[in-house]
């Protein structure tokens, strides 16, 4: 008996490997290249429960006056020295996109099949997209289908990418010896996390997610799982450099110092005690930084009014904030004193029995977007 399950067992071995060869493997190694750090997270299924294989932090180290082509090699030779010491054989990666050059819009188009709207996607999408249709590479994906005015119609998220970002991003992968199977869009690999992490019993109200990161930050709106707005700001932790780089008169350095010092001051009696030591630095960044952050609320407040505008008994429950910048000091106390909502910081591997033991708690919020990459299955999106 047990010779024969373990037959059995066996042959489901060889047309696993079998099926893995037609139709590639089911795992794909999740990259979010960063313009500060690439993000790079493998999770797979060993015995029913998923394990993080391998993770990896690589700050991009170049002079800021660099030119894109030195950064883009610097970002190729680190990823394949990364992949070559970890020894790891998986080709198949996931990345994503966000920025001005990519645009997400929820459209609704006639009622048509899959293949008849990849047809005529070009046609159908132009009047959606502000770029030169010529110049980017369109994606949709059908959420559901609804009657309006007596016409039956489909909502679709429709995503256009800039050729040129696509292609540069493909060059890194495949020069890191990578093969791409998924292009998403950071918000929507955001979403693949907290699909694994909310609970839809407790919920009420919808999950506003602030993934802020170098260059851009990524604004989305959630409601019982599903992306209801997505926006992308242009004020993050290269915003807050600059400013102190302004203010206090310190060169990028410096400043990047003082900001992870800092942070903001939010309670009174945190306020009295650098006013009584004389604290002009500590006192300086925090204004510096409050001043900042109140441009990225502002930013806030219009997208949520946009949110509550589009439907009736809509609220915000809680704003969910993620990537590198997240762990500016204070930053979550002074978003919710700002919004009056409860905010929280993004713990991307609390869904995993056994997280990774080996990462420093501190650099978790910036894997959002390379979990939820690693989450995808191979092929399974665009
Ligand atoms: N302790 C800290 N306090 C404040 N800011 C921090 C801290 N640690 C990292 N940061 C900031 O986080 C940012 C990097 O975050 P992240 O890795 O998410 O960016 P990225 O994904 O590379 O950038 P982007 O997606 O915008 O190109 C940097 O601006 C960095 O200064
Ligand atoms: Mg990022």
């Amino acid at each position: 008996m047990g010779d024969k399950l373990a037959d059995i067992k066996e042959k489901l071995k060889s047309l696993k490997s079998l099926t893995a060869a037609f139709v590639g493997p089911k795992y794909v190694i999740g990259v979010d290249i960063g313009s500060y750090a690439v993000k790079i997270a493998l999770i797979q299924e060993e015995g029913g429960t998923l394990f993080v294989k391998t993770w990896g932090h690589l700050p991009v180290a170049c002079k800021p006056d660099a030119s894109p082509e030195e950064k883009k090699t610097q970002t190729v030779n680190m990823l394949r020295a990364f992949l070559i010491e970890r020894g790891i054989k998986l080709k198949e990666a996931a990345t994503s996109l966000s920025g001005n050059s990519v645009i997400v819009r929820y459209v609704k188009f006639p009622r048509l099949t899959k293949s008849e709207l990849s047809a005529t996607l070009t046609s159908e999408a132009e009047p959606f997209i502000p770029f030169d249709i010529n110049e980017v590479q369109l994606g949709f994906h059908i959420l559901n289908e609804i009657v309006e005015d007596g016409m039956k119609k489909m909502e679709t998220v429709l995503v256009a990418a800039k050729k040129d970002l696509v292609a540069s991003r493909l060059d890194i992968l495949q020069g890191a010896g990578l093969v791409p199977t998924i292009i998403d869009v950071d918000s929507f690999a955001l979403e693949n996390v907290y699909e694994k992490l909310r609970e839809p019993k407790a919920e009420t109200g919808a999950t506003l997610y602030l993934n802020i990161g170098h260059m851009v930050t990524n604004l989305s709106i959630l409601e019982n799982g599903v992306t209801r707005v997505v926006r992308d700001v242009f004020i993050s932790g290269n915003t807050l450099t600059k400013s102190i780089m302004k203010s206090l008169q310190v060169d990028a350095a410096k400043a990047e110092e003082l900001k992870k010092t800092h942070g903001v001051i939010v309670d009174a009696a945190e306020k009295e005690k650098a006013l009584a030591e004389g604290n002009r630095e500590a006192l300086g960044v925090s204004q510096t930084i409050a001043a900042v952050i109140k441009d990225l609320v502002a930013e806030v407040h219009r997208s949520v009014d946009f949110y509550l505008s589009q439907g009736p008994e809509r609220s915000i429950g809680r704003i969910v904030l993620s990537g590198g910048s997240a762990r500016l000091k204070n930053l979550a106390k002074h978003l919710s004193s700002e919004l009056k909502v409860p905010v929280s910081v993004l713990e991307p591997f609390a869904f995993l029995k056994n997280p990774p033991a080996d990462l420093p708690p501190e650099l978790t919020p910036a894997f959002g977007v390379a979990v939820g990459l690693a989450l995808r299955h191979n092929k399974d999106w665009l």
